[in-house]
């Protein structure tokens, strides 16, 4: 299949199911713009990957996402490089053992996989709807089923820190906002899926034990594997046109019932504007 003439942004680019993904699609020929937040990570990786593949449309802008002042700095560079793009992909993830604090203020887990992808999306629709048939693809997880929104404790201060409910809820925000968005964008020839890429090998469990991490080698599947939901929703014909779904190896699935909650949607559109300071 061929991407020749589409410009693809994905975040996280540097690594794991996020390389996986830009290597593939720099296969395709698409112009690849990589967000990374290390300079000298992403130079690697894009190095790496106009070798690998002969593509020299590869692009690496720097961006820490948990920043919005680094996520519009980072818009309004991409503004002046390029009239369109046609794929985003929001992939950039993280799993931190401890709480953490975003530089705005904001618990990191929610900062990066909800309030980054919110902030970013919105700051590109208009290019997104210019260069329309466009496909926004939000990467989740099935972690999103076990958790439950608390408009009271979005930032989960109240209860004692765990890693897999805080991450949880992070990925839920995210479901939330890929329906909510695809609802918005109705008839604009946007449209926004999301995906759980299956549990994969990568470097997001660097935070955990020597164990888990010798675990992963030996019984996740490889970031080639996990990144092929994510090429198909930015590449497959068969998913023109297709918005509002989540997907699990290259199939619509069911996400959790709460995730399907409109009001819930709504409200938390409207805190992730104000927390993000988005007019629009
Ligand atoms: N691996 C799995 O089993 C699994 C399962 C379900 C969902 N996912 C999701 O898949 C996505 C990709 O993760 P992965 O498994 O490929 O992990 P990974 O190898 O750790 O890659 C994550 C990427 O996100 C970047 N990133 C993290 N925080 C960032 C920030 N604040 N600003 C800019 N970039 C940031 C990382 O940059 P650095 O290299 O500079 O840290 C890295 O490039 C994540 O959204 C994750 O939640 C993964």
């Amino acid at each position: 299949m061929s991407m020749q003439g589409k410009i693809c942004m994905i975040t996280g680019a540097n690594s794991g199911i996020g390389k996986a993904t830009a290597r593939v699609l720099a296969k395709m020929n698409a112009t690849v713009v990589m967000i990374c937040r290390d300079k000298e990570r992403g130079e690697k990786a894009q190095k790496e990957i106009i070798e690998q593949t002969g593509n020299k449309n590869i692009d690496l802008l720097l961006c820490e996402l948990s920043s919005h002042n680094d996520i519009r700095k980072l818009v309004s560079e991409f503004n002046n490089k390029y009239q369109n793009l046609h794929v985003l992909i929001n992939n950039a993830g993280i799993m931190l053992k401890k709480r953490k604090i975003s530089i705005d203020g904001y618990e990191m887990n929610f900062a990066v996989h909800h309030l980054a992808p919110f902030l970013l999306t919105n700051l590109l629709l208009d290019v997104l709807k210019k260069s329309a048939p466009s496909r926004i693809i939000n990467v989740s997880s099935a972690a999103h089923k076990r958790a439950r929104i608390d408009f009271y404790d979005l930032q989960s201060e109240n209860k004692k820190y765990s890693l897999f409910r805080v991450y949880g809820i992070s990925k839920l925000a995210l479901m939330l906002f890929t329906y909510e968005l695809s609802r918005r964008l109705e008839g604009t020839g946007v449209t926004v899926n999301a995906l759980h890429p299956g549990v994969v090998n990568t470097n997001l469990g660097r935070d955990q034990s020597k164990f888990s991490q010798g675990f992963a080698k030996v019984f996740f599947k490889s970031p080639e594997k996990g990144a092929e939901t994510s090429i198909y929703l930015a590449s497959s014909p068969e998913v023109e046109g297709i918005t509002g779904k989540y997907f699990v190896k290259k199939e619509p699935r069911e996400s959790s019932e709460e995730s399907y909650n409109e009001a819930y949607a709504k409200k938390l559109w409207e805190i992730s504007a104000e927390m993000t300071k988005l007019i629009v």
